[in-house]
């Protein structure tokens, strides 16, 4: 069975970003697997998203837990089976809630079979499916170029048997394809429709901007202040296989393309929307960073924000996001960070009521936070690599907190990672913070009032230190939001005259203008229009 509201729900949903390892355990073997997302589809039916995206399930030899797929069509086994899969979508469909498959075009694993071949020999037929070169002057130590990989290694590792290198943009049990043969592209298009054909809505393309290289492989000119000539990433040609794939998707009905633009702070809007096309020809949505990467003050969050939307194609439809598993949580992203539950609550708001399509990190909304991993327990290569002076990710990745028996009601067993020194009272049982119940309001009012997901936005105090205020409207139906960024009082006197303070994340209050935010107060203003339309109008005349 397909959902209902085939078309919109990745605009005016909200997506939940699982990452499959740490959801739920069902097996007890201390990893969480699909069944587990199965049992829980209650409580995300009670949470009320309407998108699960699932971080990679395919099998893979988790040298990336995961991105480093095997093989595009099979489950891994630590997951669980096709049958638990196909099981996990027609339930979740029978809720309307959508499934989007994580997709990692840019590389495949060492252990994929394309890879093997390719490997095998410099004749092999499947040897130009992958980016190899000979030692730059024939002189065996000389990398091709100076790429680097993004955990900051040589992008390049040799192969002995073959005497060439071969291009991994992460680790090196990634080979990167070669996008501009195109068998590839047939290959990885024959995948996209046996997903599309089993019924998945939609992918999430994993670093899709990274899929073209220069032609020359040129090296990349770095330069301090300017813009640096980087070769290996963000090339003209994506734009042309963008507009391949929304045409197969199109000829599907209510699929989505949701894409990984990874750039580094502070993020580059511009470049994100621009894989939008058009708005209807290229992504659907595309994942911008800079909501997370930025800090903590409403004219931050105003600028951030702002710029984003100004770049959004009129056709285009923007997204966001504030933790993910690479880039950790927002509770307490600075460790010295206070009032994080405060905090949490009010980017919540935020999240919930801007004009985009929202995505919850899993955990973040009972207010889960990175955990220190100590040493002996990194699972995470780009850790283990770069310990002590990058940990790596796995703080971000620990098990959900289900309720307050051991190992969080995750699991029966040890967990793959540690579980959270604050699962005691942080958690979904017992919503310690009240974040849980902050989110599920949130998410409740914004299913049930049309403004609050589809209604234009307007920015009403640009640039303002404390409070962020923008209004969401939608024909007759207008709402402010207001939040108060600092930790003391503040005033603001809201525009309606006549209105009804909806929510707020410190409980409930009686309208009055102008209003008092208390530190950290988010509030969600609703207009109340006693008088006719025209007289509404007059009203507002005078
Ligand atoms: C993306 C994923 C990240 C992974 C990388 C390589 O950025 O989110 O987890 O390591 O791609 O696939």
């Amino acid at each position: 069975m397909q959902p209902n509201n085939a078309q919109g729900w990745w605009k005016y949903g909200v997506v939940y970003h699982i990452y499959p390892a740490s959801f739920k355990d069902s097996n007890n073997d201390g990893i969480g697997d699909i069944p587990g997302i199965i049992k829980k589809l209650d409580y995300l039916t009670d949470l009320g998203v309407d998108a699960i995206w699932l971080s990679p399930v395919y099998a893979s030899p988790m040298a990336d837990c995961g991105y480093d797929i095997a093989d595009y069509k099979s489950i891994d086994e630590q997951f669980g089976t096709m049958d638990d899969f196909k099981e996990l979508l027609d339930k979740a469909h029978k809720r309307g809630i959508h499934i989007i498959m994580d997709l990692v075009l840019n590389h495949t694993s060492e252990l994929h079979p394309w890879f093997l071949q390719s490997q095998s020999s410099k004749n092999n037929q499947k040897r130009d499916w992958y980016i190899w070169m000979p030692p730059k002057d024939g002189i065996e130590g000389r990398t091709p170029n100076n790429w680097r990989t993004y955990f900051g290694k040589k992008a390049w590792h040799y192969d002995h048997k073959t005497k060439e290198y071969y291009c991994h943009s992460f680790f090196r049990e990634q080979p990167d394809l070669n996008w501009r043969n195109p068998e590839v592209k047939e290959a990885m298009f024959d995948i996209i429709r046996y997903w599309l054909d089993i019924g998945i809505d939609g992918f999430r393309l994993d670093v899709i901007n990274l899929l073209y290289k220069d032609v020359e492989l040129k090296n990349n000119e770095y330069c301090l202040f300017g813009k640096s000539k980087i070769h290996n990433r963000n090339q003209p040609e994506i734009y042309e296989l963008l507009r391949d794939l929304r045409k197969l998707l199109d000829s599907y009905s209510g699929k989505a393309s949701i894409g990984e633009i990874y750039v580094m702070p502070p993020g580059d809007p511009a470049l994100v929307a621009s894989f939008l096309g058009s708005g209807a020809d290229m992504l659907h949505l595309a994942l911008d960073f800079s909501l997370a990467y930025t800090l903590w003050k409403a004219s931050s969050y105003y600028k951030t924000i702002a710029k984003y939307y100004q770049e959004i194609p009129e056709n285009g439809w923007p997204c966001f996001f504030l933790s993910n598993h690479d880039i950790g949580r927002s509770v307490k992203r600075l460790f010295w960070e206070r009032n994080k539950y405060a905090k949490a609550k009010l980017r919540a708001v935020l999240l919930l009521t801007l004009k985009g399509t929202p995505f919850i990190y899993y955990g973040d909304e009972i207010g889960m936070e990175n955990v220190p991993i100590p040493k002996k327990q990194i699972r995470d290569l780009y850790g283990k690599l770069l310990y002590p002076f990058v940990s790596g990710r796995d703080r971000a990745r620990t098990p959900m907190q289900w309720n307050d028996k051991p190992h969080a009601g995750f699991s029966k067993q040890t967990p793959w990672l540690p579980v959270s020194k604050h699962y005691p009272a942080i958690n979904v049982k017992k919503d310690g913070a009240f974040v849980l119940s902050t989110y599920k309001t949130l998410l409740a009012l914004r299913k049930n009032h049309t403004a609050l997901h589809k209604g234009d936005i307007v920015f009403l105090n640009e640039g303002e230190n404390n409070i962020l205020a923008y209004s969401r409207k939608y024909e007759q139906e207008e709402f402010i939001v207001l939040l108060n960024f600092s930790g003391w009082g503040k005033k603001y006197a809201t525009p309606f005259d006549n209105a009804e303070i909806l929510f707020s994340t410190h409980g409930t209050v009686q309208f009055c203008t102008p209003t008092t935010l208390r530190a950290f107060e988010g509030v969600i203003i609703k207009r109340q229009r006693r008088c006719g339309i025209s007289e509404m109008d007059a009203c507002e005349a005078s």
